[in-house]
């Protein structure tokens, strides 16, 4: 029988996560892998979410806080704005769904980049939401005017991620200006600004300076990247009252754990580790795209805490022989099959890149 499933569904495909290192160990063998394949946080969480995450363990017979009360207001008063204007999320993840879910049906449709975040398509697929997937220019830089060419009457949903994943490129604040001011007031701009903490371009901004343009805009960030606690899933959008009331309404009952809310609080306590990971990050950037252009490799300009570089050969090539010398990064989809997107590691880390990386040429000269 197909009629198990309506059609959309039928073609959803599941999200592939980056090998975990158990894998690695479990398949090829090699124990002593560094894995630099999902944008984590190379220096671990901090010592006080380690810390705030103990101590609360005794209560995990409770149910989280519905309202995750304490946090929302910690993350309004780090972000000087009321609490209703803060929604939180099983990572920004959820919330991507969620919008999707909560603000368009089969009737309206999305637009957003590509290659740009694969869980947009991937949101609006499952929910049956057509969209438009605007090629990047040269496939890695932003295009705001085919952007801005792609809404519709019908459009109700642009997701931009500043800066993008996985080409790493931001949109400048005057393009990013110009495509607020001149969606059309039914669209809901969606800025997802998981990486926002590693952009310091000097014409890159948030969002969050921006939200006098128009009224419906929705920014997301994440405690997975810069915050270093992706395995406690914590994400959270800001945007107006009336539109995070209605994510509220449609979000499951207690969406971040009692452990999330924790952390994420202990985490936002600790500025000083964030930024010693951005200013690593900001060093390692530099260091190891010269290293590898060096090498004759093609590498994106990056604001982020990776870097996506061409090998000019099918990209899976490169990305097993890697992996066979215990380094895992992530191979990409057509039309970047032939570029690797390299999560920014520690000195040591990135060392040991960037010697597998000359190795996997040597042997192909
Ligand atoms: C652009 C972008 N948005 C959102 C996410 C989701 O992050 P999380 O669900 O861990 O908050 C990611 C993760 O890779 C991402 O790259």
């Amino acid at each position: 029988m197909d009629d198990l499933v309506p059609p959309n569904v039928a073609r959803c495909v599941p999200y592939q996560p980056g090998k975990p290192l158990s894998e690695l160990a479990r398949e090829y063998g090699v124990v002593d892998a560094v894995k630099l394949a999902s944008n984590e946080n190379p220096l671990g969480p901090s010592p006080k979410v380690v810390a705030a995450l103990q101590a609360a363990l005794s209560e995990l017979h409770f149910y989280p806080d519905g309202a995750a009360y304490d946090l929302r207001h910690d993350l309004a008063r780090h972000h000087g704005v009321p609490m209703s204007e803060v929604v939180l999320g099983n990572g920004s993840n959820e919330l991507i769904d969620l919008v999707v879910r909560t603000f368009a049906t089969r009737d309206d449709h999305a637009v957003f980049g590509h290659p740009s975040f694969v869980c947009y398509p991937m949101s609006c697929t499952a929910a049956g939401v057509p969209f438009s997937a605007v090629p990047l220019k040269g496939n890695l830089a932003w295009d705001a005017d085919a952007l801005l060419a792609a809404v519709e009457p019908r459009t109700k949903l642009l997701f931009i991620a500043n800066p993008n994943n996985p080409t790493g490129a931001h949109m400048g604040a005057a393009d990013l200006e110009r495509v607020l001011r001149a969606l059309p007031e039914r669209v809901i701009a969606v800025l997802d600004e998981a990486y926002v903490e590693f952009a310091d371009a000097p014409d890159f901004a948030s969002a969050l300076t921006m939200r006098g343009l128009r009224e419906r805009l929705l920014i997301l960030r994440t405690f997975s990247k810069a915050y270093g606690i992706a395995g406690l899933r914590v994400g959270y959008a800001i945007g107006p009252a009336h539109v995070v009331d209605f994510l509220h309404r449609v979000r499951a009952p207690f969406n971040v754990s009692s452990l999330g809310q924790v952390g994420a609080r202990a985490a936002l306590q600790d500025p000083d580790h964030v930024a010693r990971y951005v200013a690593l990050n900001a060093r390692e950037r530099a260091r190891v795209g010269a290293a590898l252009r060096e090498l004759g490799l093609a590498v994106a300009p990056s604001q982020a805490n990776f870097l996506l570089v061409d090998f000019a050969r099918p990209g899976r090539e490169v990305y097993e022989a890697l992996l066979r010398l215990g380094v895992i990064v992530r191979a990409m989809p057509a039309p970047i099959d032939t570029w690797l997107r390299i999560t920014l590691g520690t000195e040591p880390q990135n060392d040991r890149l960037i010697a597998a990386v000359r190795e996997v040429l040597d042997a192909n000269a």
